[in-house]
């Protein structure tokens, strides 16, 4: 059993041996809405993870029928109406884990969407560097239907991933989509039967974890910090940080990788990865 589960009231960790780790949110009374204690949890349970060397991969997923049903209006709004301390803490605290630390986190992330997915909880999704959708899940950008515009980063993440006027549809009209919509959309990028999720999914996993760590962790932090920064500067950071990515890979990817292609002749890059 690891360390991290059955500490959280509300996530449920499953830490695996092979590397992947899986986090549920886990409200499906509630449809996994979002609570003020699920942000405070999540801000801890990735700042362990981060520093933790047996997750190379994170998959999250939802307890239940949810996803997650957006921000939780009675915990997170109402009860802190009149608490600005409050509402400033745990507003922080949301904002810090499913934007600041998860669109930058140094290992691969994987939405897997299960079913509700609704407001708050496409900040997440956008935040993730995959998504596997089941065609039966559900999608809204519902602010609109109970009265609020999209806040909490949400209406400045959702352009990471959809299109100008998908983006007004969705937030204008409340309207829910489907998990095959969602990946016509590019909002996730394969959706599949429920009953095949969990399988999709962990063939995608088990993808990843083929992989040298290192490379697919510099690999997806670069890409995510140079797609905002002018061409002078974008070029500059990628050389710095191919340097440093030779100079502390572990298992010396690009050397074994090298000589297995143009010495032993053993692999083609062009067509798999070398022999870990
Ligand atoms: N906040 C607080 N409670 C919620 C939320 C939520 N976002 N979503 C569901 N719940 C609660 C319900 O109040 C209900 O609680 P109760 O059993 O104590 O009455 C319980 O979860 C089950 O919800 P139902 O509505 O009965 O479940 P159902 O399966 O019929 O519908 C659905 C699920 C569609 C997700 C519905 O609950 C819903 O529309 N939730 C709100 C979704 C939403 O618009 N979220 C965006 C919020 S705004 C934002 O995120 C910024």
């Amino acid at each position: 059993m690891s360390d991290f589960e059955s500490n959280y009231e509300t996530v449920l960790v499953d830490q695996r041996d092979d590397g992947a780790t899986w986090i549920t949110f886990n409200r499906p009374e509630k449809r996994n809405a979002m609570n003020p204690t699920m942000h405070y949890e999540m801000v801890d349970v990735l700042g362990r993870l981060e520093a933790d060397d047996r997750t190379r991969v994170l998959i999250f997923t939802g307890a239940g029928n949810s996803w997650v049903a957006g921000q939780d209006i009675e915990e997170y709004f109402r009860q802190q109406d009149n608490d600005p301390v409050s509402l400033a803490a745990s507003s922080r605290a949301s904002q810090e884990w499913r934007w600041r630390r998860l669109w930058t986190y140094p290992k691969p992330t994987i939405a897997m969407v299960n079913g509700w997915c609704f407001g708050g909880g496409f900040t997440q999704l956008t935040a993730c560097d995959l998504a596997i959708a089941a065609d039966e899940a559900k999608f809204g950008l519902s602010e609109v239907n109970w009265g609020i515009l999209p806040g909490g980063y949400v209406s400045r993440a959702i352009k990471e991933v959809l299109g100008y006027r998908d983006i007004m549809r969705l937030i204008l009209t409340g309207d829910p989509i489907d998990g095959k919509e969602a990946e016509r959309l590019g909002l996730v990028n394969k959706s599949v039967p429920l009953a095949e999720l969990r399988d999709e999914t962990e063939r995608l996993v088990a993808k990843l974890l083929e992989k040298n760590s290192a490379v697919l962790n510099a690999t997806k932090q670069a890409y995510k910090f140079v797609k905002d920064m002018g061409v002078l500067e974008a070029e500059e950071y990628l050389k710095v940080k191919q340097i440093a990515l030779r100079a502390t890979d572990p298992e010396k990817g690009r050397d074994n990788g090298t000589t297995q292609f143009l010495d032993d002749k053993t692999y083609r890059p062009g067509l798999g990865s070398y022999d870990r």
